[in-house]
């Protein structure tokens, strides 16, 4: 850290040069000047812990110059102490305050009451550079923080996106490709069926529990696909999927589901549907893992220009400190994938009456 620095200011060479012996030490650096205007210039170029400024002096006098100082933006706080001769009146002591003086002293002033108080604002400042510093650094890190922050916010949405387009591949391919070759098998044992000669009937028998199992097997490659990104969802919308979610969720885990979807909701783009969609999947997953619940409701209506999708269940009642926790990663996933539409989601349990959770999107149509 760079020395303080203390100016002083005296038209007469012979104090200018006793007042700098006097403070002369290795704990600041000593300026002069010798008018009103080297002062001016000095204190454009260099902060000072303190000003030293003579009264009397021809050209700018003391007071003008302590208020020019004061004037400008580097100095407004400089603190000045002025040095008058003891013929000063009173009216001229209070003018100096008025313009910005911290003290006066007499000349010649007492060395070491000067000196004390010279120190004083030696420490002063040195505290305030150490102070600025630590401001400085602090934001810096702040800064970068919240550079961070962002690099990790953008990069977990990217993340978010990369894996529903592979959800979306990987679901398009097994359920054309592998759906494809198992039809295709199954007609081909059909058409090798039909041509049997009657007498091979029993062998005709033998053959059409697997063409049962490859049915099941059909099934089973549709709920696979269906589970990695549902086709309603691509085909039919948002509301559709909801409520093929839904039924699922009854088939699956016997859970009463009351669906309530009031009034139109128009047509979303994909990013909004599949978050919203996604939200939705693991609110249930929730529901189903941890809730006890033996009934759900769920709502999704439009409010002004917002999407508002709710899942109220009646069980045990999330813990609030979950609600907040850095652990809750599910949770935070939620907020962090309707984060880019500036939208909210909030979640309220009440102990042994329910959980009730509400995301609203914004869907940016005005
Ligand atoms: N509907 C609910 N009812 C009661 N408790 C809940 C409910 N939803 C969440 N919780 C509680 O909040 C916690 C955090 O939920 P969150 O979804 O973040 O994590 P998780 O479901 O445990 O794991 P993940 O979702 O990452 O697989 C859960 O562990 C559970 O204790
Ligand atoms: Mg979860």
């Amino acid at each position: 850290m760079p020395n303080a620095s203390i100016l002083i200011v005296d038209d007469d060479s012979k104090n200018r040069i006793a007042l700098s012996e006097l403070l002369q030490s290795a704990e600041h650096d000593v300026v002069v000047a010798e008018s009103g205007n080297e002062a001016l210039r000095h204190v454009l170029k260099q902060d000072f812990a303190v000003i030293l400024l003579d009264v009397r002096m021809p050209g700018l006098d003391g007071f003008e110059t302590a208020k020019l100082i004061r004037g400008r933006e580097r100095s407004q706080h400089t603190p000045i102490i002025f040095l008058t001769g003891a013929d000063e009146d009173l009216r001229s002591m209070f003018h100096g305050y008025e313009v910005g003086a911290v003290d006066y002293i007499l000349k010649p002033p007492i060395p070491e009451a000067l000196k004390s108080k010279v120190s004083v604002f030696v420490e002063l400042d040195n505290k305030n550079s150490v102070l600025t510093q630590e401001i400085a650094e602090r934001k810096y890190a702040e800064e970068r923080l919240k550079k961070s922050e962002e690099n990790l916010r953008a990069l977990a949405a990217r993340l978010q996106l990369v894996r529903e387009e592979e959800r979306v591949r990987i679901s398009r391919e097994i359920h054309d490709e592998l759906g494809q070759a198992l039809t295709g098998l199954k007609m081909e044992i059909n058409a090798v069926m039909n041509q049997l000669p009657r007498d091979e009937m029993n062998l005709a028998a033998k053959v059409e529990p697997a063409l049962g199992q490859i049915d099941g097997i059909i099934q089973i490659v549709r709920r696979i696909a269906s589970g990695l990104r549902p086709v309603v969802l691509d085909q039919l919308g948002l509301t559709a999927a909801i409520e093929w979610q839904t039924k699922e969720f009854l088939k699956r885990t016997g859970i009463r589901c009351e669906l309530s979807l009031s009034g139109e909701v128009p047509a979303l783009d994909q990013e909004r549907s599949t978050a919203a969609f996604r939200i939705f999947q693991e609110l249930l997953t929730n529901v189903a893992r941890h809730a006890r619940a033996t009934r759900v409701e769920i709502e999704m209506r439009l409010e002004s220009d917002t999407l508002i999708l709710s899942v109220n269940d009646n069980g045990k009642g999330i813990a609030s400190t979950l609600v907040q926790s850095p652990k809750s990663l599910g949770l935070l996933g939620m907020r962090e994938r309707i984060l880019p539409f500036g939208g909210s989601m909030e979640i309220v349990g009440s102990r042994n009456k329910g959980t009730r959770a509400k995301i609203s999107i914004p869907l940016g149509l005005r």
